[in-house]
């Protein structure tokens, strides 16, 4: 009886905030009063809920001077954040960045962020004469302004950054974005989208800068509306208008101990969007993955852009990890951005004299880059395939396919890198030979070409 009416509860918490209010009369003893103030360094720096599970308030970003003005697991380790206020005056929607001296006030109206010059970085908007008579932190991860008859004013949970908790839903029209570990680049986003006709949920990956879209790497549609993407206790689900549902992943073990982890949905820095716990009696044990989508992110395919890793780089997916690899004697171009693209370690082929002898091809097996090939032979043999390229001092790789007899020649920068079982191709990729001198012949290279190791012998 005690779990069916939680659950009953569970189920109207995705999409009716109203039942919220009463959760929070319960932790009144929790208000945050008006004319209360939070700011980077104190003596207030953040409002924890009343289990001391959730903080808002301003955090440290991680390499940088500067704080978020974000909401975030406040017993992991490191701490995790949930929601992050936005730059509404930047082009691309971007994490706010405040220094030192930003300060935030509960008006009797708003949520307002001000930088040192009092300035309005940030608000919560809305209607001066709708009053606002406290503000809490709820234990669900909620940051809410109350009006005096306890009514929402404002919902942390209304504005998704690239977290869903339980309980919180994604409306039609709205999205969430992922962000990487500096809050600065947003490559993929998730939408709810309604229209007359039918409904999808898609992952779009997003240009930098201009925010446009290359298209959508994953989407579940129906012919029904759908009124929101619901965090449900243990799974995600879209919530159709006949209340049927669709789900989008699957409930796992972990979930079923509800009150023992933390849980999040997460769209990653990879495009990978992700159902986490954690237990909650062990701070640092880190979040797990129990279900995630999509499943084969590595296949998808845009004719524009790098895709998911940079350019020259390959994809390659290890269960619900996803690695950007560059290829042999490459390297990435920032090491702290591993999907950022590698560039080659060495000078290409020249195209005034040949080299063709001092570069070499080296088997990359299910390896490849479709959509950058500048030409293609058909049939082909493997070893005139290679041939083709190392002659080529503009080619920077071929593709084969041995089943098929398919070549095709591959110039900088490479897209769409990827790797798995499924690519049915090796890719070799054009390397210098090893150098004449005898220090690296104990190297990893392995061998080296007797006709430069011995100029003189002749
Ligand atoms: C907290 O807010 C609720 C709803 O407005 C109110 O009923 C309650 O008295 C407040 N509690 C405190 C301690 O201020
Ligand atoms: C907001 O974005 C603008 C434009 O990109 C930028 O100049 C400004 O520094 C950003 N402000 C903060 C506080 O991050
Ligand atoms: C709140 O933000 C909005 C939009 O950025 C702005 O138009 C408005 O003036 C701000 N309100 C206050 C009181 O600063
Ligand atoms: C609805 O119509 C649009 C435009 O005609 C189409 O692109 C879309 O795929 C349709 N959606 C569904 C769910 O049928
Ligand atoms: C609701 O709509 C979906 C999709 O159109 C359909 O598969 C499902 O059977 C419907 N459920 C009910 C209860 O009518
Ligand atoms: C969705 O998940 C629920 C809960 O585990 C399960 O009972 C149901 O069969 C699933 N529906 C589909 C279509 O997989
Ligand atoms: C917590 O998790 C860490 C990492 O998995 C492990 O090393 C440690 O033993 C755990 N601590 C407890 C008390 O279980
Ligand atoms: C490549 O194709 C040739 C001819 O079709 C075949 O004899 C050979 O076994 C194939 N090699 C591999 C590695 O599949
Ligand atoms: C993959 O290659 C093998 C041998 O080269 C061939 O027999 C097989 O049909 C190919 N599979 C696909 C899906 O192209």
């Amino acid at each position: 009886m005690a779990s069916s009416s939680f659950l009953f509860l569970i189920h109207l918490f995705c999409g009716m905030f109203m039942l919220r209010s009463r959760l929070m009369e319960a932790q009144s003893n929790h208000n945050i009063s008006l004319g209360s103030t939070l700011s980077p360094l104190g003596p207030q720096k953040s409002w924890q809920s009343p289990s001391g599970d959730f903080s808002f308030g301003f955090l440290r970003i991680r390499d940088d001077e500067r704080f978020l003005l974000a909401i975030w697991f406040d017993k992991t380790d490191p701490k995790t954040v949930v929601w992050s206020a936005t730059n509404l005056s930047a082009t691309r929607e971007m994490a706010l960045k405040v220094t030192a001296d930003a300060q935030l006030v509960l008006t009797h109206a708003q949520l307002v962020l001000t930088d040192g010059q009092n300035s309005v970085l940030w608000n919560t908007t809305g209607d001066s004469d709708d009053v606002v008579s406290h503000a809490a932190m709820l234990d669900d991860g909620n940051f809410v302004l109350a009006r005096p008859d306890g009514s929402l004013r404002w919902q942390s949970f209304e504005y998704p950054t690239d977290t869903l908790l339980p309980g919180q839903s994604l409306l039609p029209g709205n999205k969430l974005q992922s962000m990487d570990t500096g809050y600065l680049h947003r490559r993929f986003e998730l939408h709810l989208r309604v229209e007359a006709n039918g409904s999808d949920l898609s992952l779009y990956a997003i240009t930098t800068p201009s925010g446009s879209s290359y298209g959508f790497y994953w989407s579940v549609s129906t012919s029904n509306i759908a009124t929101q993407l619901c965090f449900q206790q243990s799974r995600l689900v879209l919530v159709l208008m006949n209340e049927s549902v669709i789900n989008i992943t699957s409930p796992s073990p972990e979930t079923e101990t509800d009150d023992k982890v933390y849980q999040r949905a997460t769209l990653g820095d990879d495009g990978v969007f992700r159902h986490y716990v954690h237990p909650k009696n062990n701070a640092t044990m880190g979040w797990k993955t129990v279900a995630y989508v999509p499943k084969e992110i590595c296949q998808s395919v845009f004719t524009y852009g790098s895709w998911i890793c940079g350019f020259n780089s390959y994809c390659k997916r290890d269960n619900e990890n996803i690695e950007c690899k560059c290829p042999p004697q490459y390297s990435y171009l920032d090491h702290n951005r591993k999907f950022g693209g590698c560039k080659q370690d060495f000078s290409s082929q020249s195209c005034d004299v040949d080299e063709s002898s001092m570069f070499e091809l080296q088997a990359m097996v299910n390896v490849d880059w479709p959509l950058s090939d500048y030409d293609h032979f058909q049939p082909m043999k493997e070893e005139d395939c290679k041939e083709a390229c190392l002659t080529d001092c503009l080619c920077a790789a071929v593709i084969f396919e041995n089943s098929t007899g398919d070549c095709w020649k591959k110039r900088h920068p490479m897209s769409n890198g990827r790797s798995g079982s499924f690519v049915n191709r090796t890719a070799y990729i054009k390397i210098p030979k090893p150098k004449g001198d005898l220090a690296r012949v104990a190297t990893s290279w392995g061998y080296i070409m007797p006709q430069i190791l011995i100029p003189n012998a002749n």
